[in-house]
């Protein structure tokens, strides 16, 4: 009983979170596309916002039926095992583009024959999820290292960091600090993270502070399947 209240309680907060977070960028599309036919404005910038807008709340809308994927067990995490440095150097190289924009380098550590208990579709959106959360919040001139070693992925930062009252809700869905708000994003990417690793039998941890870089941690428990 006591379970199923609790459940409820989470299910529609849930709901209430995500019309939330669609709110804003209709609201803003509905401005747009009513601007845009009004004489002396330059309705091909306006249709550009207003296709981010779209790419916005398609990149929600994504995230959130992933995230239902896991919880429901239809998306496997675990089965497998995948060797991370490959995945790793993908990853850094994937984003180099917009790393060199926020002006973040990217390293990569780890030993050729270390591997992770979890599919490498989803070693790779755990790896980018922490890249680009270090790209968008770190600030220019810091270091992004992503390593591994056995039973252990790390993506570590030495940029701006959250105060100390974030650090314990970074996990939570729809969680940003008040710096990042101003910014582009919905606050799912941790939270996918979290369950990535724990349907794969491991945990997170988030540690630093402000102004002392960020580190996020994912420790597999359970040896890999062979
Ligand atoms: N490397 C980092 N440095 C500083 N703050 C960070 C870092 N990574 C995450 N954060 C903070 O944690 C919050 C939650 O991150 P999360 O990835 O869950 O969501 P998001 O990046 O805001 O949105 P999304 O990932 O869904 O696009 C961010 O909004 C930001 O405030
Ligand atoms: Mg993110």
């Amino acid at each position: 009983m006591e379970e199923a209240r609790a459940y409820e309680e989470l299910r529609v907060g849930f709901t209430a979170a995500v019309s939330h977070e669609l709110r804003t960028p209709l609201a803003r599309l509905l401005v747009l596309l009513e601007s845009a036919s009004l004489p002396d404005v330059d309705s091909e910038a306006m249709l550009a916002k207003a296709r981010d807008q779209v790419e916005e709340m398609r990149e929600l809308v994504d995230d959130v039926l992933f995230l239902s994927e896991l919880e429901s067990g239809r998306e496997v995490v675990a089965l497998g095992s995948t060797r991370a440095l490959p995945v790793l150097e993908e990853v850094r190289d994937r984003l180099a583009d917009s790393a060199e924009r926020a002006d973040l380098a990217i390293r990569v550590e780890a030993d050729e024959s270390v591997e992770l208990p979890v599919r490498r579709r989803m070693l790779q959106i755990v790896a980018e999820n922490l890249a680009e959360n270090s790209i968008r919040y770190a600030g220019a001139g810091s270091t992004l290292t992503l390593s591994a070693r056995p039973g252990v992925l790390e993506a570590s930062d030495d940029g701006r960091g959250v105060d100390d009252v974030d650090l314990a809700r970074l996990f939570e869905r729809f969680y940003r600090s008040d710096r990042a708000r101003a910014s582009r994003g919905t606050g799912l990417g941790l939270a996918i993270v979290k369950h990535v690793v724990t349907a794969a039998g491991g945990e997170v941890e988030a540690t630093g502070g402000a102004g002392q870089g960020l580190t996020i941690r994912c420790s597999f428990f359970t040896s890999a399947p062979s």
